[in-house]
């Protein structure tokens, strides 16, 4: 019987549930179609820095390395840890260093689920750039506290970093329905922006069968709203990426649908499944937080390792349980009422 290995990382806040509730789902469906997923879990955290002065230990991106995927629930308490220590503790460092330079996150509605809109037809892929970009990291501040002070943070951009992207997205949208929406902000940002849009341009002649369209990252974030049905596949740098998948995920009905998934795509070291939500302060301790976009990221993680059937029949199950009403309005079912019906259709 085949084995996955599978690093768990709980994280904070609601992350913690929604970890739980998707590996109980995970683990009925391996159950009923022949292999094996084994979980270790990792308590790596805000609580854990708060015990050991580190989000995790300093080996710990070695000790990941030897796993087949991670399952990620959520970083960061802001309250008791400053998230640029939390999430540069641990997050950001493993996309970094796992080379999981394309970020997956799918925005359709599910049956049953009404959006805020009016389109309910949208299906749209976006391909967020993963490590580099604007969260390069590169920086600094002088004379801190002081008038005179200076703050600089520097977007990189890297010719390697921004094509193998964006022929991934190219490759994506060839799976799809052959549309490419390509954003940047190159009226106002002149190098980096310009930089992206040339290879965009470059790359197009290698792909004549996808069709291609740059927009502006402001003029994006209104057609996600007012025509999200004309997009296909949408690549975006690492901050666009990020800020248009939130959009994303209201346009799908909320946080609480929206999963992602964090490719290394020469298989080369651990890619890792995370909803696109955060540890969610506001609701952690009320039970109530939706677990379908860690699910649904899980079936991503199941699709990943080969295993096409269990990870369909995981999107069948969740499409089932929001067909009947379950799960489908923030804050009317309980988290394991919830985990209750998806591991009952499965
Ligand atoms: P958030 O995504 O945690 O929450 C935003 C809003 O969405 C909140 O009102 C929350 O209650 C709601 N929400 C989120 N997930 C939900 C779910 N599954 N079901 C129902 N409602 C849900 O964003 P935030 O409040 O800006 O961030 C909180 C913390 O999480 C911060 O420390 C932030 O840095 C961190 N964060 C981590 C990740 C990650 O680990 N991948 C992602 C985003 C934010
Ligand atoms: C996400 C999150 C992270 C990001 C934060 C927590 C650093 O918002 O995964 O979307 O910006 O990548
Ligand atoms: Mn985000």
């Amino acid at each position: 019987m085949t084995t996955h290995k599978i690093a768990l990382i709980p994280g904070d806040g609601i992350g913690r549930d929604m970890v739980s509730a998707a590996w109980s789902v995970l683990q009925k469906a391996a159950d009923a179609h022949g292999f094996d997923l084994k979980g270790t879990d990792f308590p790596w955290s805000c609580a854990f820095y708060k015990e050991t002065g580190a989000m995790m230990p300093a080996d710990g991106i070695e000790t990941l390395r030897g796993f087949d995927a991670i399952l990620l629930g959520a970083v960061g308490w802001p309250a008791e840890v400053p998230d640029s220590v939390s999430l540069h503790g641990l997050l950001l460092p493993i996309r970094k260093s796992f080379v999981q330079y394309a970020n997956i996150r799918p925005h359709r509605l599910l049956s049953g689920v009404e959006g805020p809109l009016k389109t309910t037809t949208f299906d749209i892929l976006c391909i967020r750039e993963n490590t580099e970009g604007e969260y390069s990291g590169a920086g600094g501040r002088i004379h801190q506290g002081s008038g005179d002070e200076v703050a600089v943070e520097t977007s990189i951009f890297t010719r390697k970093g921004v094509e193998r992207i964006l022929r991934f997205a190219f490759e994506q949208a060839r799976t799809r329905r052959k549309k490419l929406a390509s954003v940047t902000k190159s009226n106002a940002q002149k190098y980096s922006m310009v930089f992206w849009d040339d290879v965009t341009k470059q790359l197009s002649a290698e792909y004549p069968d996808v069709e291609v369209t740059s927009y502006h990252i402001d003029a994006m974030a209104a057609r996600m709203v007012m025509a999200p049905e004309t997009l296909d596949v949408v690549v975006a740098s690492n901050l666009f990426g990020d800020i248009l998948t939130d959009l994303g995920a209201a346009i799908q009905g909320g946080l609480g649908f929206a999963a992602s998934a964090n490719i290394n795509p020469e298989r080369n070291a651990p890619s890792m499944f995370e909803p696109v939500h955060g540890s969610a302060p506001d609701i952690a301790h009320l039970g109530i937080a939706n677990p379908i976009a860690t699910v649904w990221s899980g079936a991503m993680m199941l699709e990943h390792l080969g295993e096409k059937d269990a990870a369909a029949a995981v999107m069948k199950a969740i499409e089932r349980v929001t067909a009947s009403g379950i799960g489908t309005v923030p804050g009317k079912d309980k988290t394991d009422a919830i985990t209750a019906a998806l591991l009952a259709a499965l």
